[in-house]
């Protein structure tokens, strides 16, 4: 057990708690103690039987601990490191075509429409709840062109609790949509001005991130530029990469001095230890070393992949090359908000691989359970801050019932906590998540129902 004598503890939980370190993809630790302190993070996590030490050590009675229930357990809480907030308008709907076809068709239409505030509200309103409700205590996203629409997310996201970074999203060339689109300079200056008003909200748990839609959207001055932003000022930066094949020709032929579609970005200082990229499904082996020399991460998007057609990322490549790598919902190329259905498509995808090759090395669910919450921290360069219930994090976890009153799991015999934790990741959903914390702050259920 470790712990931070002295910090004065807010609550105390005693039970099963299971997470991820980078050595073990799931550590379960049963009849746990954990506290948390006055700033929301964790202060200490023990042994049951240190109860009388730990108690008086932090100062708090036996009498204060909540025990959870038989069939409950806490894990961390999930990062989904892509989702485009904006397209949750449309979400469930309009996968009939790959990805440039679909973005002239529906996604930029779609977008244009941020630029009114009312609408704008109504559905960042919306998706910060629903994701929230299902587990996503950090999410990375995309907003629109619109700065001030942006803005509103990144209030939104701190109204409701959840940790969030946001990006304005930056295209000057190839939309399908007349208004839908900026000139280089106004890109930049409207990503200034994006990145200047969201730090002076000092809201706690929302940053900007520097986000060139991808290389198509975007002309190489302005990517430059975005680069140059980025690293001024030490912020993240998130775009797509090698999605399907079409799109990594059209790149080489707009992008003809540069080596491959990593190097466009590479070459406009747009892959630091900050970056994460979404897809990468036909990434080369020399390409995923450049992510792993300069730090950048990936963000694996299988029910994207899959309803678009764009291809199947190989994850265990990815990890063998020790790239960085989250999970991803990326709405509404994705059809789902949940990343419970990220780890159970990313395990899909992975056995798609292994009939096509047995050899292939399948994705275990314990692995699979580390991408979702240590490996999007990880991605998303936050796992000093997030990620395990590791003394000195913020405390971001959800509370499990895994036999919840009328939710969708039968358990038939007593099962442990590992099998509790695959049947939550494979059957479970949002009715299994009685309680969300971020930064300790209980978040789900929600306070109030007011702003719909
Ligand atoms: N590439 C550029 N823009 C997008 C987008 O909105 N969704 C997906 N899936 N890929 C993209
Ligand atoms: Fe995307």
């Amino acid at each position: 057990a470790s712990d931070r004598s002295g910090s004065s503890v807010v609550f105390v939980f005693r039970g099963t708690f299971v997470h991820s370190t980078p050595q073990a993809a799931l550590q379960i630790l049963e009849d746990a103690l954990l506290g948390v302190d006055t700033k929301g993070k964790i202060a200490f996590i023990g042994d049951g039987k240190d109860l009388q030490r730990l108690s008086q050590a932090f100062g708090f009675s036996p009498s204060e601990v909540t025990q959870l229930e038989q069939h409950e357990f806490f894990m961390p809480g999930m990062v989904d490191t892509h989702i485009h907030a904006s397209q949750y308008s449309y979400i469930g709907t309009a996968l009939d075509m790959p990805l440039l076809q679909w973005l002239n068709a529906y996604t930029f239409p779609v977008e244009s429409r941020f630029q009114d505030l009312a609408f704008a509200q109504k559905v960042y309103a919306k998706v910060v709840k629903r994701t929230l409700r299902n587990g996503t205590t950090t999410a990375c996203y995309f907003a629109t062109i619109h700065t001030d629409a942006s803005l509103l997310l990144g209030q939104i996201a701190n109204d409701f609790g959840q940790r969030a970074l946001v990006g304005k999203v930056c295209m000057d060339t190839n939309s399908s949509v007349k208004h839908y689109k900026e000139t280089s300079q106004e890109s930049e200056d409207e990503t200034y001005r994006f990145i200047k008003e969201l730090l002076n909200k000092k809201y706690p748990l929302v940053k900007p991130v520097v986000t060139p839609r991808f290389a198509l959207s975007c002309t190489e001055a302005l990517l430059s530029k975005l680069g140059a932003i980025a690293k001024n000022n030490n912020l993240h930066i998130q775009s797509h990469i090698s999605e399907n094949t079409e799109e990594v020709m059209l790149v080489m032929n707009q992008f003809p001095g540069s080596e491959s579609y990593t190097d466009v970005y590479h070459k406009c200082n747009l892959l630091t230890d900050k970056t994460v990229m979404a897809h990468g499904c036909h990434l080369s082996d020399e390409e995923l070393a450049l992510f792993r020399e300069t730090g950048a991460s990936l963000s694996h998007c299988p029910n994207s992949n899959f309803s678009l057609c764009s291809g199947v990322l190989n994850v265990r490549n990815v990890l063998n090359h020790k790239v960085k790598c989250g999970l991803g919902t990326d709405v509404a190329g994705g059809y789902s908000s949940s990343m419970l259905d990220a780890v159970r498509k990313t395990v899909d995808a992975s056995k798609v691989l292994t009939i096509q090759n047995p050899k292939h090395n399948t994705l275990s669910f314990e692995e699979v359970f580390r991408l979702a919450t240590l490996g999007g921290s990880q991605a998303l360069s936050l796992d000093d801050q997030i990620g395990n219930f590791e003394v000195g994090k913020d405390f971001d976890a959800l509370r499990v019932n895994v036999a919840a009153p009328d939710g969708p799991i039968d358990l038939i015999q007593s099962d442990g906590p590992k099998v509790l934790l695959e049947k939550f990741l494979n059957l479970g959903d949002d009715r299994n998540i009685v309680e969300v914390f971020v930064a300790g702050r209980k978040v789900v259920p929600f306070a109030s129902e007011k702003s719909d």
